[in-house]
């Protein structure tokens, strides 16, 4: 017999430091007016030095939410699946350090590194343990701290304005009836465009050696890099298809579609999805204003505050989808 899988419970968490558009400006050659205008961005979180969140432990008290709403304890998870790009350490990820903060058992922890879409692929991972019976209750994660590792001056400044920090986790569930749930998933990458958004080091290739060696000022594999109209294009291309291949997958129109929740890349790229979907307002959700784009977590803390906010109700179709590094682009058709 296969299971469905359902979300039992979802939370979310973000540093109390709020960074604003002018707060930027201070820092390098950028201004409230561009920033807006472009990404619709008004301000994002950033951790504060010593104000003692990473990654994982951000993770942690998201999943605490998540785990609380469904109405159970640490102990009833079977399995961690955290998605992010920027973990604590370069190796191990962080869902080991959630087993471990969390006082879970020796319960398994895998880590999931598809940046944007992480969450989604996360989520797909989490749902086929769940389907084939093997588990019952997956916490699936995605948490971002991004501040740390960002380049603050005008060099970076098309980079650096867009994305927070933050996290937003999910319960994932049993659900024995096939009709609700995660009714689909679908994952595609291309790795032809890895190049077009990416941190190339410190990495098997570029090891730190190396980059000291090279003393880079203009050769700076150590910040993310990102072709930003390029990217742009493919996006709207890949959420497009994404979002009808999922619809087709289980007969479903445009109109079926009570809620999308589109990872938070940019404002533009959320509105022109809306517009391809003929969507009115009330069927999208979107809170990159308030959090710029925090890349796994982005989905999660969305449809977190879309939950929140009575947005979501049950017998809902929801919409999950995203685009992002990779290039690897995802969606999710979820019946509430
Ligand atoms: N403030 C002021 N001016 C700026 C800034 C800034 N922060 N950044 C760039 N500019 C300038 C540029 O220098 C350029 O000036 P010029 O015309 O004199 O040369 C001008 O603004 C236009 O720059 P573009 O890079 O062409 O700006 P664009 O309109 O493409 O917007 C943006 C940039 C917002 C990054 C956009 O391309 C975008 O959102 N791309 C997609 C991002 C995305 O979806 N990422 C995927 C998810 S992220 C992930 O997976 C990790």
């Amino acid at each position: 017999m296969m299971y469905n899988s359902r979300i039992a419970g979802l939370g979310k968490y973000v540093p109390e430091n709020i960074v604003t558009n002018d707060d930027l400006a201070k820092l390098m050659d950028t201004n409230d007016a561009w920033i807006q205008e472009r990404t619709g961005i008004k301000e994002r979180r950033h951790i504060l030095k010593g104000d003692g969140n990473t990654t994982a432990s951000m993770g942690v008290k998201a999943a605490e939410i998540a785990i609380e709403r469904a109405g159970m304890t640490p102990k009833d998870i079977d399995m961690i699946v955290f998605a992010t790009l920027s973990p604590d350490f370069y190796f191990p990820g962080c869902g080991v350090q959630v087993q471990h903060l969390m006082g879970m058992e020796t319960v398994p922890a895998l880590d999931v590194r598809n940046q944007c879409s992480g969450f989604i692929y996360a989520l797909a991972t989490a749902d086929q343990f769940i389907k084939t019976g093997m588990y019952k209750n997956v916490l699936v994660i995605g948490a971002e701290n991004h501040s740390g590792g960002l380049d603050f001056t005008d060099r970076g400044r098309s980079v650096s304005v867009i994305f927070g920090d933050g996290a937003g986790a999910a319960v994932l569930t049993r659900e024995e009836d096939t009709s609700k749930g995660i009714l689909s998933s679908h994952l595609h990458s291309q790795g032809e465009h890895a190049k077009e958004l990416s941190l190339e080091g410190p990495s098997t290739n570029r090891w730190v050696p190396e980059i000291i060696a090279e003393n880079p000022q203009e050769n700076i594999p150590y910040y993310p890099y990102m072709n930003g109209q390029f990217v742009f294009k493919n996006a709207v291309v890949r959420f497009s298809e994404v979002i009808k291949e999922g619809l087709a997958k289980n007969n479903l129109q445009t109109e079926d579609i009570d809620m999308l929740i589109p990872h938070q890349a940019n404002l533009r790229i959320s509105q022109f999805v809306q517009r391809q979907f003929g969507l009115s307002d009330d069927k999208i959700f979107n809170n990159i204003q308030k959090y710029g784009n925090t890349t796994a977590a982005s989905i999660p803390i969305a449809l977190t505050e879309a939950w929140e906010n009575g947005k979501i109700k049950e017998g809902d179709t929801v919409v999950l989808a995203a685009f992002g590094s990779g290039f690897t682009w995802a969606s999710s058709i979820i019946k509430w």
